[in-house]
């Protein structure tokens, strides 16, 4: 089992990372308060009574919410507290987040709110949240104007990761999980992105060692930007990397037709094509993050979505400044850097001379 230590502000708190430590650390937990345990139909119909096995011993409750975006929302988080108070939780009481990033962010700000805060635990199950959002306390729930509107900065006492139960994650949320590894590879660690290139049969496999250490890689570069910056103040911005494209594709279709991951994948490939047209990149590297992308299998086309609209989306991101629009861009092997383009650079550079097909 590895261990990675994240230090934040006004704690610190450690990640495990390892096979079956469902089976080999859940039962180990000794502690008087009750927990709620927060998940989704899908992996309490895979993984309910193991849980139950390995956590009998303990005063827990469970609250299963429908699998999918939509059960993040402020009406789930009311009916949470609700049962908690039934069961008269209190402060010293706990959550589990036990599932993928809806159920991370979702318990993770019911936790941050209830009592004015409670102990929560962030057990992840997909690539995606093992990989990046059950690490840094981002939590938060979507509103109907917009997703990720309500939220806290929130740090779990503990991250739990067990990369074996990634071998029932459908391919697809596998893929979506890469999106965020590749991001971490190019933006900071060019030998990650080089591996998971060279070994992409074997992470599609989930041959665990592999697997192993490119989860471990991931939450390391995770933890030392969030140790430097935990309120994305600066560095903590990098990783955007392939977002600014990538929100917008979601909210353009409605967060119906991609899956966050593949909506990065989607966004690093045109933002790269960008860093090339600026000079930030060489034609070459440039050639390996495309490849790389394009051997996912996934279509990377937007020629059929309306550019205006799109556009006028990415000009609500939050890390624009003076009406130009903020994108993280591969600079170098390893390396990123921000920079601010008007709507008119971006039409161009995105579109180059097939303007009339993306209107
Ligand atoms: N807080 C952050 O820093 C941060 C970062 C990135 C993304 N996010 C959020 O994360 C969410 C996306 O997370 P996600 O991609 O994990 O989606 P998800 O939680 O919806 O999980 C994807 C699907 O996989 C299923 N599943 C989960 N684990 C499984 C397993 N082991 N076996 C079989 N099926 C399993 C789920 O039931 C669901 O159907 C979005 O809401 C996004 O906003 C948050
Ligand atoms: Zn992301």
């Amino acid at each position: 089992m590895e261990r990675i230590q994240v230090g934040v502000e006004k704690n610190s708190y450690p990640i495990y990372i390892g096979e079956d430590l469902l089976s080999n650390f859940l039962g180990e937990i000794k502690d008087s308060s009750k927990f709620m345990l927060i998940t989704d139909t899908n992996i309490e119909r895979i993984y309910g009574s193991q849980i139950q096995e390995q956590m009998g011993h303990l005063d827990l409750y469970k609250y299963v919410v429908c699998a999918g975006e939509e059960s993040k929302n402020i009406q789930t988080v009311i009916e949470i507290i609700s049962e908690m108070m039934k069961y008269q939780f209190s402060r010293h009481d706990k959550i589990i987040a036990f599932g993928g990033g809806v159920i991370g962010d979702l318990a993770g700000f019911t936790a941050s709110v209830y009592m004015r805060g409670i102990s929560f635990i962030q057990i992840p199950t997909t690539l995606l949240s093992q990989v990046d959002s059950s690490v840094g306390g981002k939590t938060g729930v979507n509103m109907p104007q917009g997703k990720n509107m309500v939220g806290t900065f929130y740090q779990p006492e503990i991250v739990i990761i067990d990369t074996t139960v990634l071998k029932s994650l459908p391919l697809r949320e596998l893929i979506s999980g890469i999106g965020e590894v590749i991001k971490y590879g190019i933006m900071e660690d060019y030998l990650l992105f080089k591996y998971i290139e060279k070994n992409l049969d074997m992470v599609l496999g989930i041959d665990q060692q592999v697997i192993t250490s490119i989860v471990k890689n991931c939450c390391e570069i995770k933890a030392r930007i969030v140790a430097k910056d935990e309120k994305e103040n600066n560095i903590r911005k990098n990783l955007n990397l392939g977002h600014t494209l990538a929100h917008a594709l979601e909210a353009i279709t409605e967060y119906k037709t991609y899956t966050h991951g593949e909506a990065v994948l989607i966004g690093i490939y045109h933002e790269s094509k960008i860093a090339k047209q600026l000079g930030l990149i060489e034609e070459e590297y440039y050639q390996e993050i495309v490849q790389c992308i394009e051997k996912l299998g996934i279509s990377v086309e937007i020629s059929m979505y309306s550019s205006e609209y799109c556009l006028e989306l990415m000009c609500k991101d939050k890390k624009n400044r003076n009406e130009k629009i903020s994108f993280i861009l591969p600079a170098g092997k390893g390396e990123v850097k921000e920079v601010f383009l008007t709507k008119e650079e971006i039409s161009l550079l995105l579109l180059g001379n097939q303007q009339e097909s993306f209107n």
